[in-house]
């Protein structure tokens, strides 16, 4: 029997609201194994995971560290005994830059040095170097992309040398390259005798990378097998207690109309350079234009443009209106909604309720004639929307805040798909969904798009590309590197377009 470098003995969580989120839930970790946490959307992988890295303490149970019974009073107690995490919503400080909010992780909150920040500097480019995970450093993170963001939370763990290292959904914003090497990574840590928690939604990187996996299923333990003994489909009906459905074949669309068109769009970016550098496309009415790339190649840019967060020059029409000048309300006046790739920053108001959150945006049919807020007809139409999406919440009351990233999610695309629209733009729509609920959501986007919707699709996942999109472009380095027809294309040549090569380039 190998040793448990954690053992966590019938853990139980209530939250203060009442929610339990744990029942008696056993957990071990071995040294030098990377151990998979699986469950759906609110089935307690964040709060057990919390627990283990001090954040949140257990309402009953017991962990052992190295085979003493242990209390970790706060994250720095746990980082300190040499267990940390990288949460699946992140912590950097915004105006900061990478290398400073890796220093302040590393030494508190002490004020730093240049020689203490020059010596972090060189263990973090040495930890870039083996590990393949590059992030400018200099650059404030308010500025980086998401996924930009979330390897510099790793990085700023790894700095240091942790025995545990707990990943929430590391890789719901990385790219199928960026995934393997953040992998690599995990692979040459456990190697070394480290030990690592990968909690994902993706069952796939689960079959790839651990060594077992511990399944829950509403807050309590359902399995624990060595991973190299279980199946996809195994996982997938233990996750959820039944057998998972199949999408429908889909059938590709020529649109109808246009509906969004787009001239030579450019956007600034850091520091006056452009992040977007002239970009052209439309999207009509029944059609979804899906728009693949690494992240941080000028989508964000793009997106924050169209829906009136940035300035941008050139040309940009919905139903023939210019949207030149236009705030986000403005914009979504006009029939565009948007799903943000970052819920928790620009999709929802933390500490307002779900229904607050529900009809964020779309007030007007809420409101009576003299502007008061007509709340039975919110929280009937919230009713609605939670049991539609299966948003898992204590009800409409509830603060946004305590619900599961998954069910933050649920939220955010129901209330954008109930609006109507005439355009949606999607970005990253389905991160951090389970299966059920990633499944629910394509297929939804689906019907929408038969119903005539017109939807631009921002997804650095491929499956969810080549799932959805009737035509696919490629972003790269703030440009499309061609637009076309998703039956002209397959995955390999989509990810060398996503890697800077031209169609030609890519055809031969
Ligand atoms: N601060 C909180 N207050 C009240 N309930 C909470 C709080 N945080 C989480 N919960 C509830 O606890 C349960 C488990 O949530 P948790 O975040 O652990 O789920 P998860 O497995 O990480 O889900 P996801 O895949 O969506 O991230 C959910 O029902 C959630 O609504
Ligand atoms: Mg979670």
């Amino acid at each position: 029997m190998a040793e448990n470098l954690i053992e966590a003995r019938k853990i139980t969580k209530v939250y203060p609201d009442g929610t339990q989120a744990l029942f008696e839930v056993d957990f071990a970790v071995q040294a030098g194994e990377v151990h998979g946490l699986l469950g759906e959307n609110g089935a307690g992988k964040s709060t057990l995971t919390k627990i283990l890295s001090g954040l949140l303490s257990p309402t009953s149970g017991t962990i052992l560290w190295k085979g003493k019974k242990v209390r970790f009073g706060s994250p720095r107690e746990a980082l300190k005994a040499g267990i940390g995490m990288v949460h699946q919503h992140f912590a950097l400080v915004g105006p900061y830059t990478g290398l400073e909010n890796i220093a302040l992780g590393a030494e508190g909150v002490r004020i730093l040095g240049p020689v203490r920040t020059r010596w972090i500097g060189k263990k973090v480019e040495n930890i870039m170097d083996r590990s393949g995970l590059r992030v400018p450093l200099d650059v404030p993170v308010e500025d980086l992309p998401v996924g930009v963001q979330q390897r510099l939370e790793i990085l700023k763990v790894l700095v240091r040398e942790v025995e545990l290292l707990i990943l929430d959904e590391p890789t719901a914003v990385l790219t199928p390259q960026e995934v393997d090497e953040l992998f690599s990574v995990l692979r040459s840590l456990a190697s070394l005798g480290k030990s690592v928690v990968l909690i994902t939604h993706k069952l796939r990187e689960v079959l790839e990378v651990t060594d077992r996996v511990t399944v829950l299923r509403h807050g309590k333990l359902v399995t624990v097998r060595p991973t190299r003994e279980t199946s996809l489909e195994e996982l997938a009906s233990s996750m959820v207690g039944r057998e998972m459905p199949r999408m429908r074949g889909r059938t590709n669309r020529s649109g109808g109309k246009e509906v969004l068109r787009v001239e030579n769009l450019v956007v600034p970016g850091v520091g006056g350079k452009p992040a977007v550098r002239g970009v052209s496309f439309s999207v009509h009415e029944g059609e979804i234009l899906g728009v693949a790339g690494v992240q941080g190649n000028g989508q964000t840019e793009l997106v924050e443009a169209m829906v009136g967060l940035r300035p941008w020059t050139g040309k940009v029409e919905l139903n023939g209106k210019s949207l030149a000048g236009l705030g986000p309300a403005q914009v979504a006046a006009l029939g565009l909604a948007h799903i943000p790739e970052d819920r928790q920053g620009m999709g929802l108001i933390l500490p307002f309720s779900v229904a607050e959150n529900a009809v964020l945006g779309k007030l007007r049919p809420f409101t009576d004639r003299v502007g008061g807020l007509r709340w039975r007809k919110i929280f009937r139409s919230t009713a609605d929307l939670i049991q539609r999406f299966s948003v898992q919440t204590s009800g409409p009351r509830a603060q946004a805040r305590s619900l599961s990233g998954g069910n933050q999610q649920r939220l955010v695309v129901g209330r954008e798909l109930s609006k109507a629209p005439e355009l949606l733009i999607a970005n990253q729509p389905t991160r951090g969904l389970d299966i059920a609920a990633t499944h629910y959501i394509r297929e939804t986007l689906l019907k929408l798009r038969d119903e005539g919707l017109a939807l631009l699709l921002i997804s650095a996942d491929l499956d969810e590309i080549f799932e959805l999109s009737d035509r696919v472009a490629v972003m790269y380095n703030g440009t499309f590197t061609g637009i076309s027809p998703v039956e002209k294309l397959d995955r390999e040549r989509v990810g060398l377009l996503m890697g800077g090569l031209t169609f030609e380039e890519a055809r031969g």
